[in-house]
């Protein structure tokens, strides 16, 4: 399997084919989706959430970023990884950006990053791509500014708010964006954005217009994922529960002797004897 190109990404838009996309962050979980045929893994800093067990993304370190995604294109070797900025480390300056999003690239071995913001981030957005570096944009409800947004809450309902996310679309394609999430947005606004951009959008909360789909591995899979309400998820798997069973099964066959049984133990040898079934 060949790893997917931003060239190609612009091409399944034209052609209407859905791009989809899914996070990962670590081997086992990268592994898995690359084998199941995903587009585009992201390491998303949902990590904060779902790996590491914040109530939010914004504790979420650069450090963590690189180690996660480092983990994840070990797992991914053929499928084109986007790396988050992680809070805050994008809105200290054009040199501090372009320094942290290459420790992404270098250390991390992502393909692009992906920072939350509009208008606000278009000369971030452009710097980085006159360096090289593919940035995916990110906007609707931005995670890492939950608290002066006021809640995980459907964004862009109201005719002026609805206005400020399509020009903050435009900003980030004129900047050079090669795509954007739009996350928690109503569908039409997400239709009207998908249709006036010549980049994919990649939906999550943002309906069925969108030119690719993006979940979280915890929440697709109901991985121990953080309770939230989220009308946006489905879940194709209870891989919570199949676990948690099989860890209770393996604490009660240890507290009632069943394991380990005798075929899981070594026997002595004589000592003459050459050790050659272990
Ligand atoms: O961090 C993340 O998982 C994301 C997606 C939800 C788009 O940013
Ligand atoms: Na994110």
């Amino acid at each position: 399997k060949q790893a997917l190109t931003i060239t190609k990404m612009k091409k399944m838009k034209q052609a209407g084919e859905p791009i989809t996309m899914l996070t990962a962050y670590d081997y086992p979980s990268a592994k898995l989706a690359e084998e199941a045929g995903i587009d585009i893994i992201l390491v998303g800093d949902s990590l904060g959430n779902v790996v590491l067990g914040y109530d939010t993304t914004i504790p979420v370190t650069l450090d963590d970023m690189v180690y996660h995604t480092r983990a994840t294109v070990r797992g991914a070797t053929n499928t084109f990884v986007v790396a988050d900025l992680s809070f805050m480390t994008y809105r200290l300056g054009i040199e501090t950006t372009l320094r942290n999003a290459a420790r992404l690239m270098q250390e991390g071995l992502a393909s692009a990053v992906k920072m939350e913001g509009g208008a606000d981030i278009a000369d971030e957005v452009s710097a980085l791509v006159r360096a090289g570096i593919p940035v995916m944009g990110h906007i609707g409800l931005t995670p890492q500014s939950v608290h002066q947004l006021g809640g995980y809450k459907v964004q862009g309902k109201l005719p002026k708010e609805a206005q400020q996310l399509i020009d903050d679309a435009k900003a980030l394609e004129a900047a050079g964006a090669f795509a954007v999430v739009l996350e928690l947005v109503t569908e039409p606004l997400a239709e009207r954005i998908t249709k006036e951009l010549s980049i994919p959008t990649i939906g999550i909360g943002a309906g069925r217009a969108c030119d690719g789909q993006v979940l979280v591995f915890h929440d697709l899979l109901q991985y121990a994922s953080p309770y939230r309400e989220k009308k946006f998820v489905k879940t194709y798997a209870d891989i919570g529960s199949t676990i948690r069973t099989a860890i209770g099964s393996y604490v009660s066959e240890v507290k009632a002797r069943v394991f380990p049984a005798e075929q899981h133990a070594f026997g002595v040898v004589e000592p003459s004897v050459e050790i050659s079934n272990l």
